[in-house]
């Protein structure tokens, strides 16, 4: 089976003195979102930008807004998330003591709702809120930095996360983030995901637009479970 992937360029690794620049590549390009990291030096050890930057790159950008909240108590920020452009809001689900409810909260905001996994968070976590998800986000690095090596142990992971929602019949997107590029994209798309997140190998190419349509184009046979 042949499954439409989509692909998010990250800002995360854009050159911050020209976020226009790097929001008007994803509009012409062929990226489908765009995808926006929070950190907040707490539940990460680093920290990248908020809610005004959010909003000011919302009102110029045409796709999907793809923010991914890496801060402790993400359930404080929902709504400002929201009013600040976000189509989908991904938590970590390590940072929320009540998840369900958190899920729910960005469900009541209109916007889809995304869970994330750290790379030592089982996929059984989900097991009893897997049909309220929209989107899942396994985590291929650990979170934090741009320009990681890709932890290959992840494909597993997504493997058994599309078995999951195969078996449950659940129709959420499987997000994969962190060290994706051409050298496992295909790799990635196999094991069964539907969102590529793509940082570095996107914004640090000599042509992001091309990078772009590279990633778009790879083709995968997904096993069918
Ligand atoms: C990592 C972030 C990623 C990051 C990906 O903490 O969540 O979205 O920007 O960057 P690359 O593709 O460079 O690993
Ligand atoms: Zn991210």
């Amino acid at each position: 089976m042949q499954r439409e992937h989509l692909v998010a360029p990250s800002m995360l690794a854009a050159n911050f003195l020209d976020l226009r620049q790097a929001v008007e590549m994803v509009n012409f390009s062929d990226a489908d979102w765009l995808h926006l990291d929070v950190m907040d030096g707490r539940f990460v050890p680093n920290i990248s930008y908020g809610l005004p930057v959010i909003k000011d790159v919302s009102a110029i950008c045409k796709k999907p807004m793809d923010v991914h909240p890496m801060i402790l108590e993400p359930e404080k920020y929902i709504e400002r998330f929201r009013d600040a452009g976000a189509d989908v809001i991904t938590v970590h689900a390590e940072a929320c003591d009540h998840l369900h409810r958190t899920v729910q909260q960005i469900k009541d905001t209109g916007a889809k709702a995304g869970v994330a996994l750290n790379p030592h968070t089982p996929v059984s976590l989900l097991e009893d809120i897997l049909e309220d998800l929209n989107l899942i986000c396994v985590m291929s690095v650990n979170p934090g930095f741009g320009g990681q090596k890709f932890i290959y142990r992840s494909l597993a992971k997504i493997r058994r996360l599309r078995q999951m929602l195969t078996e449950r019949n659940v129709d959420a997107y499987i997000e994969v983030d962190g060290g994706i590029g051409m050298q496992n994209a295909e790799a990635v798309l196999k094991a069964g995901a539907d969102v590529l997140v793509a940082g570095s190998s996107v914004y640090k190419a000599e042509d992001p637009v091309e990078a772009v349509r590279k990633l778009k184009e790879v083709k995968a046979e997904v096993f069918d479970f």
